[in-house]
């Protein structure tokens, strides 16, 4: 099966979050399935460095303000196509935001030219290569199913869309109909339209022939009004197209250096020298994180008294919200047994995920979350609230869990800082005992967090949605 995968991150190229991993390791995942998977991403200054001089294999006079080309270059094995539209996206900053964390204004511009490209490599084929369907994933290619449709070519060029959040649904106002050259027609309840609005998800949802999410449990909880974010009614639906595929992890870029529970020790050292930890009897717990609502860390700032009154300690790695990177500084400055590093770092990533104890993931709703699978690839126990992926991936240390030598984390239910507090004096007791926690160690080691399972279900899904024609 051939595959056109649309999306605005991709590792190593642009990555704000874990799109960008599942997005990147995608490709490679899948060729062993059966499946050719070409990216297309927007050309943002740092994808144009990395391609060098590519040539031009499909143009534009006029998208949405400016001449633009289709680049094709190289990923991994893979072919990469990059939008090159500079008026779009030749500046300086985020891919959705300027540098003072405000949305770029013509957002709705930058991300329907995007999904039109997609479209059109989809309708019209490059040199030969004509994809069987192409998969979008989140708001920023949710409009090329319907200009796909608009083109003619739905009935030949199968689609599917990906929500890796909910929450982000790419609003423009209605007036904006005409410039984002979209059919009026179909601007109603039953199509794109959202409360007035044109919903770049929303048309995703309702025109894509399939909608896969990143876990199961995610992909029952956004047809929940609590989830669902106003699309609950529309998945409702749609049921019988929807499906949860949990992603794996990247088994390269993650691998552990180290093959039994005993060899974490001389990494844990290293961490608790690169921070100068006290020397308390209890687990080192780390966080690798973006600081926002969705992840609860408001929550582990109440919680942590628990865990440090009893020997734990923290290391925590993020960036966001100013007022939470604040907060965290501010309690590092008056705690000892807390670190906090303000920033993104991937190596330091690396080095907390390797030598923790324990990985927490607080989250108030996660679609699947990879740190904690990362955690368990490394015997980093993780701490996960009761949600999303994080319900799919941890076994918890239940009793039964316990019983059964199965155990793998702690999860908690429900998401409050009294039932994390619980969760992190459990998980300093479970770190007393030693024979459990190498047990766990052991079993979390073994998770299958790789790509394998879920790369069959991705190929298994596109072979049965290929078109006649
Ligand atoms: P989300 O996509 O919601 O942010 P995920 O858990 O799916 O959550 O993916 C987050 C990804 O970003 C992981 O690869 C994680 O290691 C990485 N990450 C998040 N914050 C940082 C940071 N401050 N430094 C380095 N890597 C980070
Ligand atoms: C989103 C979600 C996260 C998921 C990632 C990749 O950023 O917040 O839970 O792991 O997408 O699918």
């Amino acid at each position: 099966t051939k595959v056109l995968s649309v999306a605005s991150e991709c590792v190593p190229l642009m990555k704000t979050g874990g799109l960008a991993d599942v997005v990147g390791a995608l490709p490679a995942a899948l060729a062993g399935q059966g499946v050719e998977m070409r990216v297309l991403v927007p050309g943002y200054p740092k994808v144009m460095a990395a391609l060098g001089k590519a040539k031009a294999v499909m143009t534009w006079d006029d998208l949405f303000g400016g001449p633009a080309s289709l680049r094709a270059g190289k990923l991994g094995d893979g072919v990469l196509y990059t939008l090159d539209a500079p008026h779009l996206f030749d500046r300086e900053g985020g891919p959705y935001n300027d540098a003072t964390g405000a949305d770029w204004p013509d957002n709705p511009q930058r991300f329907a030219a995007l999904s039109l490209a997609g479209a059109r490599v989809a309708a019209e084929g490059i040199k030969g290569w004509s994809p069987d369907v192409i998969h979008c994933h989140d708001w920023q290619a949710g409009l090329a199913p319907l200009y796909l449709r608009e083109k003619g070519a739905g009935d030949r060029v199968a689609s599917v869309i990906t929500i890796h959040n909910i929450a982000f649904q790419g609003m423009a106002p209605g007036d904006m109909v005409g410039t984002l050259g979209l059919p009026p027609g179909e601007f109603t309840q039953d199509g794109y339209e959202f409360w007035g609005d044109i919903s770049a998800l929303k048309a995703g949802l309702v025109y894509a022939d399939k909608i896969t999410t990143v876990s199961p449990t995610y992909a029952a909880e956004i047809m929940t009004p609590d989830y669902g974010v106003g699309m609950d009614g529309l998945l409702q639906a749609r049921q019988a197209d929807v499906v949860g595929i949990l992603n794996g992890i990247d088994g390269e870029a993650w691998s552990p250096p180290f093959t039994k529970p005993s060899g974490k020790a001389k990494h844990r050292a290293a961490l608790r020298r690169e921070f100068d930890l006290p020397d308390w009897d209890g687990p080192v717990c780390v966080v690798v994180s973006r600081l926002t609502e969705q992840k609860g860390l408001d929550l582990l700032l109440m919680a942590l008294p628990a865990l440090l009154d009893n020997g734990g300690q923290l290391v925590l790695l993020g960036t966001g919200e100013p007022g939470l990177e604040a907060a965290y500084r501010d309690f590092a400055a008056q705690h000892p047994g807390v670190a906090v590093t303000i920033g993104y770092d991937e190596d330091l990533a690396h080095r907390m995920i390797v030598g923790g104890d324990a990985i927490l993931v607080p989250s108030r709703f996660e679609p699947c979350g990879l740190t904690q699978l990362y955690g368990l690839h490394h015997g980093t126990l993780p701490v996960v609230a009761l949600t999303g992926g994080l319900a799919d991936t941890v076994i918890n240390a239940s009793p039964a869990g316990l019983a059964a030598g199965a155990a793998t984390g702690i999860q908690f239910n429900p998401v409050t800082a009294q039932a994390l507090a619980q969760a992190l004096m459990k998980l300093v007791n479970l770190y007393h005992d030693q024979p459990t926690w190498t047990q766990m160690m052991k079993n979390a080691m073994a998770a299958p967090v790789d790509w394998g399972h879920s790369a069959a279900k991705y190929a298994a899904l596109y072979a049965g949605m290929v078109k006649a024609g």
